[in-house]
């Protein structure tokens, strides 16, 4: 092996804690001598010991009687900038100073933390290898902008419909598909979708994928529905189902009937033309820590989000199906706006699952 193979091995690492990190970003770390590999670690949940000190506890374990001797002028290859200040753990850069390290590798830098001028004035050699990451997008736009990345997960048939007409309940994706959804619901912190699909659907909103699922550290992410007054009958599987709920409201008043859901938050936030303002919804939710957001919604929410130009990636999985003039169409706005016309979204994505298509469009400059 050759230490520029290190990263890849270290964001392989990284992206073991995709389901179990929470709001955490997703690090990986590998600890190596003569190319040899003597530790790794990764970030596996929210408040656990930081990929670095796993790596270091790993070249503890594995080189017992002689740890120190081993470690000594090893080389330590990190997917994130370690940190510097105090959170749930002390900093691991002071942990990385405590040994001497030849060489440090650095995949991205974190401007929240500043560990990079104490690291070259400590004599060890930092380089700065930055190799496409598609990890942590959430963690870097909340730094950035105050705001989360939002994923629209949306399932329709060839001519663009979401819903069959009225009373009728079939399923548009095959199986498969909608297995594979639920590692998009897995990867996020919260599952977001309108009072109109609650009511109609009735959809739990959970993640049901057992192999996700019976992960040690696995926590459903909150599920939350956007009303801004319509009433919501307490008897939803929705409502039903454990787990952190919130729903985003703009008079509590209206849900007296839901007091006595177990785990479920009612949050107030502004009204905007008799609608819930998504802008103050983000707000909200980056006061909550909440980075990564999957939008599940039918046409009037998803069209409100695209128009106010917040969604940052499109998850569509096409069924080869064409549905009647009278279903749905996912988008009720301008056609320009739309994911499939618009300048701003490139096709970064298009796998086949069974018969079924799953594209992915993302923002052109990444991030905004
Ligand atoms: N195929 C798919 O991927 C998929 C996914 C989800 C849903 N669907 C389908 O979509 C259909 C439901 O569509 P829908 O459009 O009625 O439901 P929706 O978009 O999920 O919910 C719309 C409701 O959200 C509330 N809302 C609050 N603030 C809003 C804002 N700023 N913008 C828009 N809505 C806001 C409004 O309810 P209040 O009156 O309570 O304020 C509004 O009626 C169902 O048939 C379902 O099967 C399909």
């Amino acid at each position: 092996m050759t230490e520029s193979s290190f990263m890849l091995e270290a964001l392989e690492l990284a992206k073991k804690g995709q389901f179990t990190s929470g709001t955490g970003a997703c690090v990986g770390c590998i600890i190596s001598k003569n190319n040899k590999i003597i530790g790794e670690g990764f970030y596996e949940f929210f408040g656990a010991p930081h990929a670095e000190i796993m790596a270091i506890e790993s070249v503890k374990k594995n080189y017992k009687n002689d740890f120190n001797a081993v470690i000594a002028d090893s080389t330590i290859t990190v997917t994130l900038e370690p940190c510097s200040k105090f959170g749930k753990t002390p900093p691991c850069l002071d942990e990385i100073l405590k040994y001497k390290f030849k060489k440090i590798i650095i995949g991205q830098l974190d401007s929240s933390q500043s560990s990079l001028e104490q690291l070259k004035n400590s004599g060890i050699e930092v380089v700065i290898e930055e190799i496409p990451n598609e990890l942590n997008k959430g963690f870097f736009k909340s730094l950035k902008y105050k705001k989360p990345y939002i994923r629209a997960k949306i399932a329709m048939s060839e001519d663009k419909k979401i819903a069959f007409i009225e009373n009728d309940k079939q399923w548009i994706t095959c199986p498969a598909s909608r297995l594979d959804g639920h590692k998009f619901r897995a990867v996020s912190d919260i599952i977001l979708t309108g009072s109109g699909t609650i009511k109609r659907d009735n959809p739990a909103l959970d993640v049901r994928d057992t192999m996700i699922t019976e992960l040690k550290n696995f926590r459903q992410p909150i599920r939350a529905i956007i009303s801004s007054g319509s009433k919501l009958d307490a008897n939803l599987k929705f409502f039903k189902t454990t787990g952190q709920k919130i729903l985003f409201c703009s008079n509590k008043e209206v849900y007296k009937n839901l007091d006595s859901v177990k785990d479920l938050e009612i949050l107030e936030i502004e009204n905007s033309r008799s609608k819930i303002d998504l802008l103050k919804l983000l707000n909200k939710l980056s006061l909550l820590e909440i980075h990564d957001v999957l939008l599940e919604s039918g046409p009037k929410l998803i069209t409100s989000f695209i128009e106010a130009d917040l969604i940052d990636e499109f998850i569509i999985y096409i069924a080869p199906k064409i549905l009647s003039n009278k279903a749905l169409s996912f988008f009720e706005g301008e056609d320009s706006k739309n994911p499939f016309n618009s300048k701003d979204f490139i096709l970064s994505e298009e796998v086949l699952i069974e018969d079924d298509k799953r594209i992915i469009y993302k923002r052109k400059n990444g991030i905004e």
